[in-house]
């Protein structure tokens, strides 16, 4: 028993094996097929025929299967028998399989030929080619009645429907030509074309639409240089009842809206270009000549480029910004007007685009550099040269030049009469008015310094000045302050290194000097820290502003900020006062009697503020005095006591480190 349970169980599975084998052979085995590729044939297709091709050979790949595809264009007729994998497109097309031991046809679309094509999976099944009755070319393809008078004039107006008053009908040339309609309007004249087209080809290069359609369903098609609609139709003189569809031909008037508004758009986008370039021609000119402007408070770009306005003291605004050329500018140096750290400062005459009011030169300010200071000359000259530095309380600078000869190195900026601001302190007292226009005009200049974005809210770099101090603020003539000495300036651009701005270090005047710099413990990391230490400045001055105005009550002789140390103190000293004492410059009771100089005050206090994250931004400082209400806050002493300027001259004490 064991024994015959034995040998059913491994005939059983020798049987299964085999049968496996065999299903697994017959769908992997490759198919043999007739490979002749394209040959001429004498098949016409009207009967069935065999492939005349007498090479036999294995498919490459499993799947093949076999194919003939039969071909008339013209009276050249071929078949091509080839192996091919029906999961693949031929000549574009899918394959569609069919009969075992024969191959049966199908018309396929052909581009501008008949094409039948046939597949099957029997060993060289694509030999024997069968034309049915229902897929002949010639026995059952018939070709089509179609109107056929070419172009004719037309009194159809392609509305609603029309005949196309065509009296001739014609058997198309070939079986797979479709009947055709054209209507056209060129102006007045009106042609109807009929015709019949083999849908496979472009008729004036237009593929035609549904060819099938049972009727002549006019459609419009753009770009033909008239109004032109088209249909094509497969029933026989379907092609003489045109069915307007599509929207109607314009109308008279219509028409005459349609020409006006095309010819208007070329005008319209003349006279935008114009007005565009116009418009970024005198920014351009603006930005490179510095051309004196009317102040307009909504023109940001036109108010970032002023050079000054009523209490305009310098006519120099027609130099370029940066002489690139060697020629130098025709200047004759007059009086000394001034020294700093690295440069002197002389009063000149520029004799070139003078003003026309009768003067045959401009005053200008020539700051001239040594071989030595060359450094600070370049730093300075690449800060001026950012034109976005444009503020009506920034130095108007003019041009760079390098005189080598003398090896020397010269910025030209307007002339200030008045001088620098420590100067104008120690010869006036001045109004509470005086201390606002003051006062409100710095934080101005410091606030755009510091700024990422201009007045027309165009990004800018920001700019630190690291020198704040009076002597280094010019006075207008309407008693506003310009900064200038750009010579320690830095742009707080995104290519800064941690390096560099390390390397920046402890830079400045010593006596105005914020208590993390003189400890040399800055946060580097963050650019808003340089900013903080100009604040710190700023306030100083604004003390040494309010400590000669009238409006505190007894003013005494000008004295700079920690007047008490010596002229020029040294950092160790003003570590000391400002570090260890924590002291700061004196703000008496007696200051605060005045409302606006209260206001002033803490504002002050607001900016020296020990801890630098703990101080106003200069913004803040300019929007406090833009928001002090003049009338309200002028108290008792607001009357302007101006002490003779020979009185009580002293030397400024700046020019320090
Ligand atoms: N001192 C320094 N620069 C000056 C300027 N531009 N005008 C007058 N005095 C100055």
């Amino acid at each position: 028993m064991d024994l015959l349970v034995f040998s059913a169980f491994w005939f059983g599975a020798i049987v299964s094996g085999f049968l496996l084998q065999m299903g697994a052979s017959s769908t992997t085995r490759k198919k043999q097929c007739k490979i002749c590729g394209v040959r001429p044939t004498t098949c016409t297709g009207r009967e069935n025929c065999t492939s005349g091709c007498n090479i036999t050979s294995v498919c490459p790949h499993p799947k093949d299967v076999c194919v003939s595809v039969w071909r008339k264009n013209d009276d050249n007729v071929t078949i091509d028998t080839v192996c091919h994998n029906p999961d693949r497109e031929l000549y574009g097309l899918k394959l569609e399989q069919s009969g075992k031991s024969g191959c049966e046809m199908r018309e396929r679309e052909g581009n501008g030929s008949q094409v039948f094509i046939c597949s099957c999976s029997e060993d060289n099944c694509n030999d024997h080619i069968i034309f049915t009755p229902r897929t002949s070319p010639f026995i059952f393809k018939m070709s089509k009645l179609c109107k056929f008078c070419d172009l004719r004039e037309s009194s159809c107006l392609g509305k609603e429907s029309c005949t196309s008053e065509c009296n001739i009908t014609s058997i198309c040339e070939k079986p797979n030509e479709v009947c055709v309609s054209i209507w056209r309007r060129k102006d007045t004249n009106i042609t109807v074309e009929t015709l019949c087209h083999n849908p496979a080809n472009k008729l004036y290069g237009l593929k035609l639409g549904d060819y099938t359609n049972k009727k002549c369903e006019m459609s419009e098609r753009k770009s033909m240089g008239s109004q032109f609609f088209i249909c094509s139709c497969s029933q026989d003189e379907c092609n003489d009842h045109m069915f307007f569809t599509q929207l109607s031909p314009p109308t008279p008037e219509y028409q005459l809206t349609w020409v006006i508004l095309v010819s208007l758009v070329p005008l319209l986008v003349l006279t935008f270009l114009v007005i565009t370039s116009f418009y970024w021609y005198r920014i351009y000119h603006q930005r490179h000549t510095g051309i004196k402007r009317k102040k307009t408070p909504l023109d940001c770009d036109v108010r970032a480029i002023i050079l000054d306005d009523g209490g305009s003291d310098s006519s120099s605004t027609h130099a370029n910004n940066l002489n690139h050329n060697t020629e130098l500018l025709p200047i004759e140096l007059d009086a000394q007007v001034g020294k700093g750290r690295f440069a002197e400062v002389y009063k000149a005459k520029l004799k070139q685009g003078a003003t026309g009011a009768g003067e045959p030169y401009e005053t200008v300010a020539v700051k001239i550099f040594t071989d030595e200071e060359y450094a600070s000359w370049k730093n300075e000259k690449d800060i001026y040269s950012d034109a976005d530095l444009r503020h009506e309380n920034v130095l108007h600078f003019l041009t760079a030049e390098e005189h080598k000869l003398e090896k020397q190195y010269w910025l030209i900026t307007a002339y200030h009469p008045q001088g620098n601001l420590q100067e104008y302190l120690t010869r006036h007292i001045i109004s509470w008015n005086d201390l606002w226009v003051l006062g409100g005009s710095l934080a101005r200049g410091v606030a755009h310094l510091h700024s990422d974005h201009t007045l027309c809210r165009r990004y800018k770099v920001p700019i630190v000045h690291r020198d704040i101090k009076s002597s280094n603020i010019l006075v207008k003539g309407d008693l506003s302050c310009i900064l200038c000495d750009f010579g320690l300036g830095l742009r707080l651009d995104n290519s800064l290194s941690v390096d560099e701005l390390a390397n920046s270090g402890q830079v400045g005047t010593a006596r105005y000097m914020a208590p993390e710099v003189l400890e040399s413990r800055i946060n580097l990391e963050n650019i808003e820290s340089f900013k903080q230490t100009d604040v710190y400045s700023m306030a100083l001055v604004l003390w040494e502003i309010t400590s000669r105005c009238s409006a505190i009550g007894e003013v005494k002789d000008y004295e700079p900020p920690f007047g008490k140390l010596r002229e020029h103190p040294c950092v160790e000293s003003m570590k000391d006062s400002v570090l260890r004492e924590r002291g700061r410059p004196e703000v008496p009771d007696s200051w605060i009697n005045h409302p606006g100089v209260q206001l002033v005050c803490s504002t002050i206090d607001e900016c020296w503020d020990h801890d630098p994250e703990a101080r106003l931004t200069a913004q803040c400082v300019a929007e406090r005095f833009n928001d002090m209400d003049l009338d309200k806050l002028s108290g008792r002493s607001n009357s302007e006591e101006k002490i003779p300027e020979e009185v009580s001259v002293t030397e400024p004490d700046e020019i320090e480190k």
